[in-house]
């Protein structure tokens, strides 16, 4: 397994380049299911989730070929209905396929994606809404079994504003029969992305960034051409690296609008975060400041993706932070590897209280879940001494060559085969 070792301490100085969203572009090779033909993503981040879900759509049929950075997929010959065990288990959003297959095929039997280490995360409410909207839902041995010889429209209110949930049902009913309501619809950009990319294919979909969606179904969909939004969390990781190291680093091809709320903590925390215009962001870390509380929540509330990070960022300073984690149930893993890099945190239930330390110390570390991982590089970065973040394979999901990317901005970062 690889492993990043990092020597602590450097400044972070230069400009970077943001890739495209993960998180946007795995629900776009889903939509491609919907279309008869050929679509073009032009750009793609190289990680290993993209490259499981290309293996999956594959595995139904399709054709997916690299294209000069970008993927062409071809769903004309799709002929399986099934997401088998073997490829759900490694990556959860392989039920964004469930979706689109029962919407244009009228079955799909997808794996339970079963639990992960930040919490359970059922997709009862995936479910329910595909329910709502006239499928027949079976739980049998571990799979989900749906079918409908159309999906009709219906009104769907969603417990929670679920984001891959909100973008099932949003490809489900583009060829649904009628018209489909959804209340309480994620409005993360992702799904905006996704809803922009679905109307280019011919749906007729009203609200996309708002909590109400209305989606007026059609007969068929026309394949799209589409670049995907860049990853606002990436952008969010490197923007928190350098305000904890003494950085002064320019984003290239990063959307602001994107992390209102994150932008909001980081200038609390004392960070300079300035737009240069054409989605370039300069961030200078400035007179660092602790003691800042968040509470993460649905866009476009704090990013949970982002609270890991964050809460490497209070970790060395003065004053103390109250995090409090309001979307996942278990996304403190991170907690017990940055106290043994010295930090000082208590976690109380949903919230972990962090006192800020004049300095971090190296240490080897584990990483448990994608942006556990993150925190612990970025704690790593500004730790006296070295660093060994362990099972890297984790930090690879969500972050194309993530040690490349620091060590052009001057950290001494290596990966190693352990
Ligand atoms: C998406 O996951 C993202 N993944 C996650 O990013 C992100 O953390 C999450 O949204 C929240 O923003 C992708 O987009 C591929 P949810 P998703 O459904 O859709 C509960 C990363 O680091 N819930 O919005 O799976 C659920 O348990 C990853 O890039 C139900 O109870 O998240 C959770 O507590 C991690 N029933 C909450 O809702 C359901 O049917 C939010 O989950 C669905 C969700």
């Amino acid at each position: 397994m690889d492993a990043l070792v990092i020597e602590g301490g450097r400044p972070l100085r230069g400009s970077v380049q943001i890739g495209a969203a993960k998180n946007a572009v795995l629900p776009l090779m889903a939509a491609a299911l919907l279309a008869g033909g050929e679509s073009h993503l032009r750009r793609i981040p190289k990680l290993a989730d993209v490259r499981t879900l290309g293996l999956l759509l594959e595995h139904l049929g399709a054709r997916v070929r690299p294209d000069n950075g970008g993927l062409l997929i071809d769903a004309a010959a799709v002929d399986g209905r099934e997401a088998p065990y073997e490829l759900v288990k490694t990556m959860r959003a392989s039920v964004l396929v469930l979706g689109p297959l029962v919407a244009r095929f009228g079955r799909a039997r997808v794996s339970l994606p079963g639990g992960c280490a930040i919490g359970a995360r059922p997709i009862n409410l995936h479910l329910k809404g595909l329910e709502a909207m006239g499928a027949e839902v079976v739980l049998e041995h571990g799979y989900v079994d749906v079918r409908a010889l159309r999906l009709r429209g219906a009104r769907i209110v969603l417990d929670i504003p679920t984001v891959t949930g909100t973008e099932n049902l949003m490809m489900a009913a583009a060829l649904a029969d009628g018209t489909t309501v959804i209340e309480n619809a994620a409005r993360e950009p992702e799904v905006e992305d996704l809803a922009a990319c679905l109307i280019a294919m011919g749906a007729r979909i009203r609200g996309a960034g708002s909590a109400v969606l209305e989606i007026d179904g059609v007969d068929a969909l026309i394949p799209f051409d589409h670049t995907p939004i860049p990853d606002r969390i990436e952008a969010g990781t490197l923007m928190a690296a350098a305000a904890l190291c003494d950085g002064d680093i320019t984003l290239v091809g990063a959307r602001l609008d994107h992390l209102d709320a994150f932008v909001v903590k980081l200038r609390e925390a004392g960070a300079e975060v300035t737009d240069l215009g054409g989605q370039r962001v300069r961030v200078v870390s400035g007179q660092r400041r602790c003691g800042v509380d968040l509470r993460t929540s649905p866009h476009p509330g704090f990013p949970t993706d982002m609270q890991a990070q964050f809460m490497a960022l209070m970790c060395k300073g003065t004053g103390t932070s109250v995090i409090t984690e309001k979307v996942f149930e278990n996304r403190f893993m991170h907690v017990s590897e940055l106290s043994r890099m010295g930090a000082d945190i208590t976690v109380e239930g949903a919230s972990a209280m962090v006192r800020g330390v004049a300095q971090l110390s190296g240490a080897r570390v584990m990483a448990t879940d994608l942006r556990a991982s993150a925190a612990l590089v970025l704690a790593g970065l500004a730790a006296e001494g070295a660093t060994t973040v362990s099972r890297v394979y984790h930090l690879d999901r969500g972050y194309e060559a993530l040690e490349v990317k620091l060590g052009a901005l001057g950290a001494q970062i290596e990966r190693i085969k352990e």
